[in-house]
């Protein structure tokens, strides 16, 4: 008896899943094969997904509009490469007697340098898309830690 009672519960339930899944995939599949089959269905596809994209943006847009990199995340992400551990010649963060004379030519100098470029050191050490204020950043803290 009990076990009578089990297969008709799993006869309902395998009946309500049936249901359930025709319900939902027969009118997706209907859609589709209705979609494929207009012209323009590219461009329904573009609209249908155009609220997620729009999301995705003004989810970015923050990260994006986050303001100028300071001077420590500029220099760890690219001036470390070479001034980390001087390499092509670079000065050391950190070394005060490669650093003295440079430092001693003036902020202005070395911002125009970093800048511009000098010899092996390429401008804004291979990063044009940064600022320049970006780049003063990156300085200050270099030289804040060759001091
Ligand atoms: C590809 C390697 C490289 C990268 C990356 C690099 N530098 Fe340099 N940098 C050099 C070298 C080499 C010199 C020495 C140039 C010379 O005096 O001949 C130098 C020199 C400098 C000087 C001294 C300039 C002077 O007038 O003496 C400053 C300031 C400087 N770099 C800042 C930066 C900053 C800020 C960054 C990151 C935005 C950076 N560098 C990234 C290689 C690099």
């Amino acid at each position: 008896m009990a076990e009578q009672h089990s297969s008709k519960g799993i006869m309902v339930a395998t009946i309500i899943v049936a249901i359930v899944l025709t319900a939902v995939v027969v009118p997706f599949s209907m859609k589709a094969e209705k979609s494929a089959a207009d012209a323009s269905s590219a461009d329904q596809a573009d609209s249908r997904i155009q609220p997620v994209a729009r999301f995705e943006l003004a989810k970015a847009t923050p990260a994006a509009a986050a303001g100028p990199k300071d001077g420590a995340t500029v220099y760890n992400s690219v001036c470390g490469a070479c001034h980390g551990t001087g390499v092509a010649g670079a000065p050391k963060a950190g070394d005060k007697a490669a650093w003295a004379p440079r430092i001693a030519q003036g902020n202005d100098t070395l911002y125009k340098n970093a800048i511009a470029g000098k010899n092996a050191m390429p401008p804004k050490g291979g990063a044009p898309d940064l600022s320049d204020d970006e780049i003063k950043g990156a300085v200050n803290h270099l030289v804040g830690l060759s001091k």
